[in-house]
């Protein structure tokens, strides 16, 4: 037996044998009269007037232990000496305890351990960073829960979350597995995946001069297995993307990344909804609604400014151009004439709920949709009798015909605010879009927290296959280039994809809940004369296709099956899942906003030795 030396010293081989009897957290008034051993951490220690009681947790819960000095003066002096977090191991037998110390709430409150004996499995001789007990819930910054990783873990939150996460998991293998999905791994060291994030690299030794990119996504590897006749795959993915991170991104995150070969959109979608569906009612015994609602994603920009709409309260944008197109007041009116859009939303009650201190320049509304671009805030408030009061000229350019038709078109009336955005169809989108979300949260019409539990999922399908990316002046695939087109949009004859693919609209579907987009696919191209198409529309090469996506479009010509699949965020699914606001509380060793971690140092300078095997020369200047 390998023995640490370490314990070697304070006890016997038997007890390191056979560590403990039971888990603290599963005994009950069942186990009374019942000789046992547990081990643990020292999660408080009581004195109370000669007899110490100490809470001992692992990771299934907490048990008292009292120790009694009738039991013994060495046990006793052990348990004088106990800091929190000392890991001991406790010998003694189960006990109902006194009535009046009853603790209803956990699980063991009804019982205790008298100790017969005590070992020191390891001191703890550092000062602790913060207090780990689940008495203490005193909120603590991130950042020192990050640098001391291993200790937030152990505490109650993070060890809840870990285990969740992993539930969600076991929850989607059985799913996946009972229709007949394998777990496929896919490489690490890859070539570029365009999923529209920079790349990390890792320069090769062997291979001097090249470089192997981490994938943004497992994409063209779950395609070529389509390819290779697997039919049905999943992998819980590990994915990297060098991109400014927020609350729900990080540079390596984890997809549940699935693809399946002869299945259609609407088979798809439906195993989809399903598979949450499960997963809802496991974790959180919710039984969802099936079939989620699916929305296109032409009406849910105008209606919601987003392709990933919030639905769990109303707000919608309208467009009012027809109303202002000839309108005096010239801000409106120019931006319509000028191919862009007036919109608007109505706040219901907002005469009551927000002063025009908040809504002008310097006001916190203002400068939310200053954020997303806008030039200006105007509004309108809607009076007594459809009266309307405005700052500003609108008022006064508004015939009484128009505002009547504006009124009844957006129903607004006695007592609401209309906001409006004027410009550019993109930046009025995203204000409106911006403000609908800022004031759900304000306005509490939404809980933050969501503890009302609405679980509004959708999907957002018909996406166009591209978008203009206005600094390069090309369009680029709006998911990936490899999602098939709608036939209808394209037809038959490949001479005429040249011209129709610009515009056409994809077999893209995302599935957003409150907000969030947590997971996207499409079905893909599965001929090679189309995905050559594709990848010249997006301003490749035959060269360049060629040489980044050779080895692809050699496969489809092998007999690439017709096939589509998704992937999911897992982070983001398990951060809605345990009511956290980030992922990083649902990562195990997540980085910071600056891709650091704090605990590790990563990432840190190269030696130049390694550099130098490397062929890497940095050019950065050391301050
Ligand atoms: P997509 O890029 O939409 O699709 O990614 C799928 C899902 O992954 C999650 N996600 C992230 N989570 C945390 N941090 C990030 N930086 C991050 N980026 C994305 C989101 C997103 O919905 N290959 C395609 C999928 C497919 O077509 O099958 C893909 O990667 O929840």
């Amino acid at each position: 037996m390998n023995c640490d030396p370490l314990l070697w010293e304070t006890h016997s081989y038997y007890e390191i044998n056979k560590m403990r009897s039971n888990s603290c957290g599963e005994l009950g008034n069942q186990q009374v009269n019942l000789e046992v051993q547990l081990c643990g951490w020292v999660d408080r220690c009581r004195d109370h007037g000669g007899v110490i009681f100490i809470d001992l947790r692992d990771s299934t819960g907490t048990i008292q232990i009292t120790v009694d000095p009738d039991n013994g003066k060495n046990i006793f002096s052990i348990a004088e000496t106990l800091r929190n977090e000392t890991v001991i191991q406790v010998s003694g037998k189960i006990s109902p305890r006194p009535k009046d110390s009853i603790n209803k709430k956990i699980k063991t409150g009804e019982i205790e351990v008298i100790a017969e004996k005590i070992i020191i499995l390891n001191k703890v001789t550092e000062k602790l960073p913060f207090t780990v007990s689940i008495h203490n819930d005193e909120p603590l910054s991130e950042e020192i829960r990050l640098k001391h990783r291993y200790l937030d873990i152990r505490k109650e939150r993070m060890n809840k979350n870990l285990r969740l996460r992993h539930k969600t998991t076991k929850t989607i293998r059985n799913f996946l597995e009972n229709y007949n999905f394998i777990e496929v791994e896919t490489p690490i060291l890859t070539r570029s995946t365009p999923e529209g994030a920079r790349d990390y690299l890792v320069p090769s030794r062997v291979c001097e001069g090249d470089w192997y990119a981490l994938p943004q996504s497992p994409q063209i590897f779950k395609q070529l297995l389509m390819v290779g006749g697997i039919e049905k795959y999943y992998q819980i993915a590990r994915c990297f993307r060098d991109e400014d991170l927020r609350s729900d991104r990080q540079p390596e995150f984890t997809q549940l990344d699935i693809e399946m070969s002869f299945m259609s959109q609407d088979e798809i979608l439906d195993l989809n909804e399903k598979l949450i569906a499960k997963i809802w009612k496991e974790i959180k015994n919710i039984d969802l609604s099936l079939p989620f609602p699916r929305i296109s994603w032409k009406d849910s920009m105008d209606r919601y400014g987003t392709d990933r709409p919030d639905t769990r309260f109303g707000m919608e944008l309208h467009q009012v151009n027809e109303i202002f197109k000839d309108s005096a007041f010239k801000v409106f009116a120019n931006s319509i004439a000028s191919g862009g859009a007036v919109k608007c939303i109505v706040v219901k009650n907002g005469n009551s709920l927000i002063s025009n201190v908040r809504i002008k320049p310097g006001g916190d509304i203002f400068s939310e949709a200053q954020k997303a671009g806008a030039g200006g805030l105007a509004f309108i408030r809607v009076r007594d009798n459809n009266e309307i009061d405005s700052i500003g000229a609108i008022k006064d350019n508004l015939s009484e015909d128009n505002k009547n038709h504006l009124l009844k078109k957006i129903g607004a009336n006695n007592g609401d605010l209309i906001l409006f955005g004027a410009g550019s169809i993109d930046i009025v989108n995203k204000t409106l879009d911006k403000l609908r979300q800022f004031l759900a949260l304000e306005l509490e019409i939404i809980d933050k927290n969501n503890v009302k539990e609405e679980w509004n999922f959708l999907w957002v399908v018909d996406f166009p296959m591209f978008e203009v990316n206005t600094d390069e002046n090309r369009l680029e695939a709006m998911h990936h280039p490899f999602c098939c087109p709608c036939e209808n949009d394209i037809g038959n004859e490949s001479s005429e994809w040249t011209n129709k693919l610009p515009m056409a609209k994809a077999k893209a579907y995302d599935m957003v809940l409150n907000g969030l987009e947590i997971g996207g696919g499409s079905i893909r191209i599965h001929k090679k004369l189309l995905q050559q198409k594709v990848l010249e529309t997006i301003g490749l090469s035959s060269k360049e296709i060629n040489e980044q996506f050779g080895f692809l479009i050699n496969a489809l010509e092998t007999g690439a099956p017709p096939h589509g699949g998704i992937a999911f965020g897992l982070d983001r699914l398990v951060m809605l899942l345990s009511g956290e606001d980030s992922i990083r509380d649902t990562i195990a060793f997540p980085k910071t906003q600056q891709a650091r971690c704090i605990m590790s140092n990563a990432p840190s300078e190269a030696s130049e030795k390694q550099l130098k095997e490397l062929q890497v020369r940095s050019l950065h200047q050391k301050e």
